[in-house]
């Protein structure tokens, strides 16, 4: 199973490389990467999370398949913005309120090396925009204003000390 990097891994701060050619290797990665997000009872999982530096991230919302997005790109946004509380596997046990887009158009290719373009709104949405996030370097709490992240932080670096 692959392991999942938490903050402050290095590779959770830099921006991934795209993918030159979908080969076995990535479909490999990619099925490890939706092994390791069912394990761990997630909804997204990107490359860098598991210290991979690709441009690829898997997501499964509920009722849905898995899905699969290598090189994507967001192509469009809606105008309307909406809140929404996330979490992320690689910062465990911290969750916030985040503003984004409700809607997206994204482009990206399939495990086949297909381009396909994807219209999404509600909880994939959000899911997308996280998970691009990741390839770029940026996390959830990047979005939020400077004083609530790092009272975070600061109560999570307590919280990680208290356990060991
Ligand atoms: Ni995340």
């Amino acid at each position: 199973m692959l392991e999942i990097v938490t903050i402050p891994a290095d590779v959770l701060y830099q921006k991934a490389q795209p993918i030159r050619e979908v080969n076995a290797s990535i479909v490999e990665l990619a099925d490890n990467m939706i092994d390791a997000m069912h394990a761990a009872q997630g909804i997204g999982l990107a490359a860098p999370q598991v210290d991979v530096p690709l441009r690829l991230f898997v997501i499964r919302v509920v009722d849905d398949e898995p899905r699969l997005f290598i090189n994507p790109e967001i192509i469009g946004t809606s105008v309307e913005t909406v809140r929404m509380e996330e979490g992320c596997l690689s910062i465990p046990g911290l969750y916030a309120d985040v503003v984004r887009p409700r809607a997206v158009e994204v482009q990206a290719y399939n495990r086949r090396g297909r381009p396909f373009t994807l219209q999404a709104e509600g909880l994939l949405a959000r899911v997308i925009q996280h998970e691009l996030d990741h390839l770029n370097g940026v996390l959830f709490l990047d979005h939020l204003a400077e004083r609530k992240r790092e009272r975070m932080l600061r109560n999570y670096d307590a919280a990680q000390y208290a356990q060991s």
